[in-house]
């Protein structure tokens, strides 16, 4: 059975219209108006444990929403959750139990105490046995490097120490399942690939679920294997992560290095299948559907009119995906 299920999950917001001037302020106080925002529109989708899941999609798609509902920060409008059996809005205490979540950069650690201490706190209120609390502190603190931190005060970390703690923090209990809202935010490359490497590494030992949103593609390119993607409420890609760049990625970029340009080409060549991005002196980017054509014919034609150098060709990347599905229809 799905660690994870939901069904035709609705959450409608109420936002209140506010009304101009001080007329305005009154007729708030006595007869407020409001209007409805559906932010998550009828979802479906089970996940199995174990899996690693990459929820994206654009801001405002309805991602945080979702994660609140899964985690039972809020009750859905309409429709079903059941996570580990339990419907978490419900049971909010006993579902915390299971699961482990982080919010963008809102802390779950004390501000004024060292690490060590909001370790020892989470230990006891999630009473964990001494032995399971010693092995994960001790393969916590190498993995995400965080010796030199145990005895700061949360309030004196960086951003980057602190969302490594918060990590640790958020695994210490041996939770089922772990949602991570946007955990990579503001992180320089270093501190992101070594969360990566943690989340990976504790998948693969304890079977933890873990559902990812993030900006950082590449987060998902390194962690995740299955991609649900949101848009504007709506699923419109649910499934393998690698089955989606087949399936989208047609697109090859290449830059080529040249020289004896004749003028701007984009303005005097036309290449079927193949679009100029950006076009200096000495090098012209482009991208191309590979089923439409191949790098000879475009190079054949663009060897009339420069000197072909050097090319750098690389395969469509999420990111790039994602974008031309942005820009597109927004159906996939
Ligand atoms: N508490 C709230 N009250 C009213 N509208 C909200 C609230 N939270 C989110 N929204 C709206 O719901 C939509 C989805 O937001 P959110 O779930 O935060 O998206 P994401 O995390 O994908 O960026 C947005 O249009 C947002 O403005
Ligand atoms: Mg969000």
């Amino acid at each position: 059975m799905a660690i994870i299920e939901v069904e035709n999950l609705v959450k409608t917001y109420k936002i209140l219209q506010k009304q101009d001037g001080l007329i305005g302020y009154f007729k708030n106080l006595v007869r407020p108006k409001y209007k409805e925002l559906t932010a998550v529109k009828g979802i479906n989708f089970n996940i199995e444990e174990g899996e690693l899941v990459g929820y994206i999609g654009e801001n405002g798609a309805g991602k945080s929403t979702t994660i609140k509902m899964l985690t039972g920060l809020l009750t859905p409008t309409s429709g079903k959750i059941v996570v580990n059996g339990i419907v978490p809005y419900e049971k909010r205490i006993e579902n915390n139990k299971s699961i482990g979540a982080v919010f963008g950069q809102k802390t779950q650690l004390w501000w004024d105490l060292p690490v060590i201490e909001s370790f020892r706190l989470i230990k006891q209120m999630y009473k964990l046995p001494d032995g399971e609390y010693r092995k994960n502190l001790k393969k916590f603190t190498q993995i995400l490097e965080l010796e030199e931190l145990l005895d700061k005060q949360v309030k004196n970390l960086s951003l980057g120490q602190k969302m490594r703690c918060e990590i640790a923090a958020t695994f210490l209990h041996n939770p089922k399942i772990v949602y991570l809202d946007e955990p990579t935010i503001g992180l320089d490359v270093f501190v992101k690939e070594n969360i990566r490497k943690f989340i990976k590494d504790i998948n693969r030992e304890k079977k933890t679920t873990v559902i990812l949103t993030t900006h950082d593609l590449k987060d998902i390119e390194d962690v995740c294997n299955r991609i649900i993607l949101l848009d504007q409420g709506e699923i419109i890609y649910d499934g393998d992560k690698q089955k989606f760049k087949d399936i989208y990625g047609k697109y090859v970029f290449a830059e080529l290095v040249v020289s004896n340009k004749n003028g701007k080409l984009s303005d005097t060549i036309t290449l079927n299948g193949c679009e100029i991005v950006e076009e200096t002196e000495k090098s012209i980017k482009i991208k191309f559907n590979h089923e439409e054509t191949t790098i000879m014919q475009i190079l054949n034609t663009i060897s009339n009119h420069c000197v072909v150098e050097d090319i750098h060709m690389r395969e469509a990347e999420l990111e790039d995906i994602l974008k031309e599905i942005y820009k597109g229809a927004h159906k996939c």
